[in-house]
């Protein structure tokens, strides 16, 4: 429907410009044109778009919006291009005007449809408006040393989706995970192994993620409580941030030995992230310090260097700081997101030259990006076209609407959340191939099993608003009923299934689409508006506005499934109805592919 919706909000534009020369020519100068408001129709019963214009343009036109809604469709009915698209115009309430497109319009668009294999969606290259971007997506981010915790599965979930979806627009993006790899927690970590675990420092392999996790634990009380451990962890993080050889190999070690578990979680969910850690910053960090100085920015507070943020007040009404360099000399978190803004901003070769910073992380983290976004902007970082943008997500909770925790309420471990999602999983598929009397390998059943799983876990975090806090539920995000990862895969399998009985999905010649049922007619626009949802994904970063669609499109699949026979009819209705079947599974698949959610063929 993008190109519907383009090609008829020129026309009302251009219907607008003639129903009011006068008062559109002096809205140009002034530089506010005055606009139609053309938007798809927010309920089937309006049509297919809506202008919604009239009510707004009351004021600057004088008029009651009846009239001007009624000049407007005077205009519009003397245009033979919007003829040609719309059936006649119809006003509504106090003036708006519902369109509602021509058959053969959405009749041709589908066949276009059919030999193209982006489905509608254009490239950003090819439209002169749009600009090629190089975008930066910071996702995932998980800290050495430390386990990876359900708030980095769902970075990483969101993050790649987002990621997929602007790369298929065809912006090229730069998959970072700013892993913390740097900072205090090494220090008293290697000071800790060297007297527990001295090989763990020496030698890959000597000990593995789970282990390193209980060292920092108890590296971490030690630390708390004895206050010569704590003088001698700090020497160490000088020692290795000043570039010590033996300090160098024993972190690289122990970064070593994470990013081996957190490789395996990748490649279980299939994600491609290039590792640029906070490490890779601190060569940049002084340079942070000094433009800021420069730009008249910095202020030093009680020995500590920062910058006092506009418009962030404490409980005592004053400007809140945010400290770039601590009294003792250390950075902070917010001084490696500064670097790496700068640096990801730079233009190569001193840096990505992005100019779209996207960065996926829990809510809580909302006022530290908004503060470094603010400094970045008032040190003059950016270039106009510039996007910085936080991806904020809610929290993950157990049934019970608190934080997620074990039976034993130990904080759940990824490998063992994704480890049960595939064995419910399995128990649900024997079961129900019990009930229906079915025979499979058990090479199937893996597959399945594994394949609905994780399905299931990556849709029920992407089909959530990430905004709020999400109840992580196996037994919903595993059931064939409701907007689940199994609901759309099922839909898929009905057509591969029509597929298998004869049905030829890729009928080559002589393709006339002849739609007579209302059904019908209602599955072939829902097809039509895949496009527009994923640029509205690209724009607003909500992966579960393309689940919702998703799913709404296997809703009305499924009911002409049920409603109408595909295969035992006459040839042209069969042929039909064949070519709807194709291009929504084309669409279910490309848009799962976009979730990063791979399909089935049976299940
Ligand atoms: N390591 C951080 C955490 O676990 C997330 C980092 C997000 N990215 C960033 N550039 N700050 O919370």
């Amino acid at each position: 429907m993008l190109i519907l919706h383009q090609k008829l909000t020129e026309i009302t534009q251009a219907a607008l410009q003639q129903a009011f020369p006068e008062e559109f020519a002096s809205s140009l100068k002034s530089g506010s044109p005055l606009n139609a408001q053309l938007v798809y129709a927010s309920k089937p019963e309006f049509g297919d778009f809506q202008i919604n214009g009239a009510l707004s343009l009351s004021k600057a036109l004088k008029q009651p919006p009846r009239n001007i809604a009624l000049e407007i469709i005077k205009q519009l009915n003397k245009d033979e291009k919007f003829l040609e698209i719309c059936q006649l115009p119809q006003i509504a309430g106090p003036g708006f005007i519902n369109l509602t497109i021509k058959g053969s319009q959405i009749t041709s668009a589908l066949i276009s449809r059919l030999n193209d294999d982006r489905l509608g969606i254009p490239l950003v290259q090819k439209s002169k408006k749009e600009q090629l971007s190089r975008v930066v997506v910071d996702f995932s981010s998980p800290n050495i040393a430390k386990e990876m915790h359900v708030g980095h599965l769902r970075s990483t979930i969101i993050g790649d989706s987002i990621a997929r979806v602007l790369e298929f627009r065809g912006h090229e993006v730069l998959r970072l995970n700013h892993v913390g790899d740097w900072g205090t927690q090494f220090g008293m970590l290697i000071n800790y192994l060297k007297t527990v675990s001295p090989k763990a420092l020496q030698e890959p392999d000597a000990i593995d993620l789970g282990d390193l996790v209980e060292f920092y634990r108890q590296a971490k009380k030690r630390f708390d409580e004895d206050s010569e451990f704590q003088d001698a962890s700090r020497k160490e993080v000088v020692k290795l941030q000043s570039g010590d050889h033996e300090s160098l190999q024993s972190w690289g070690l122990l970064c070593e030995q994470s990013r081996k578990e957190f490789e395996k979680i990748y490649t279980r969910l299939d994600i491609r992230l290039q590792e640029r850690g906070e490490s890779f910053y601190n060569k940049f960090l002084q340079a942070v310090v000094d433009e800021l100085k420069a730009s008249g920015l910095l202020v030093t507070d009680n020995g500590a260097k920062c910058v006092f943020l506009n418009g962030v007040t404490g409980k005592d009404g004053k400007p809140l700081p945010m400290i770039i360099q601590k009294s003792d000399g250390g950075f902070n978190y917010a001084t490696t997101d500064l670097a790496a803004i700068r640096y990801r901003l730079h233009s190569s070769p001193q840096g990505d030259g992005a100019n779209r910073l996207i960065y996926v992380t829990d809510a809580g983290q909302a006022s530290h990006f908004a503060g470094v976004f603010q400094i970045a902007k008032r040190a003059g970082w950016l270039k106009s076209n510039a996007r910085l943008e936080h991806v904020p997500f809610g929290l993950v909770q157990g049934e019970d609407g608190k934080k997620l925790k074990t039976r034993s309420g130990q904080t759940v471990k990824l490998r063992e959340l994704l480890d049960e999602a595939v064995s419910k999983a399995e128990t649900d598929l024997r079961q129900r191939l019990q009930d229906e009397g079915r025979q499979e390998s058990e090479a199937f059943i893996n597959h399945v099993s594994k394949t609905v799983g994780l399905a299931a876990v990556k849709y029920a975090d992407l089909s959530q608003n990430r905004v709020t806090n999400y109840q992580f539920s196996f037994e919903r995000m595993l059931a064939l009923q409701g907007n689940t990862a199994p609901y759309l895969l099922y839909a898929l399998v009905r057509i591969a299934g029509i597929a298998r009985k004869g049905g030829d999905l890729y009928i080559q010649n002589n393709v006339t689409l002849n739609l007579t049922e209302n059904i019908e007619w209602e599955l072939a626009k829902a097809l039509l508006k895949f496009d527009a949802v994923i640029l509205e994904v690209e724009e607003e970063l909500l992966p579960n506005r393309l689940c919702s669609y998703l799913f709404e499109l296997s809703q009305i699949f499924n009911r002409f499934y049920d409603q109408l026979p595909i295969l035992k009819t006459n040839e042209t209705t069969k042929n039909c109805r064949l070519i709807l079947c194709r291009l929504t599974a084309d669409t279910l698949k490309q848009g799962m592919n976009l979730l990063g959610i791979p399909t089935l063929e049976r299940m």
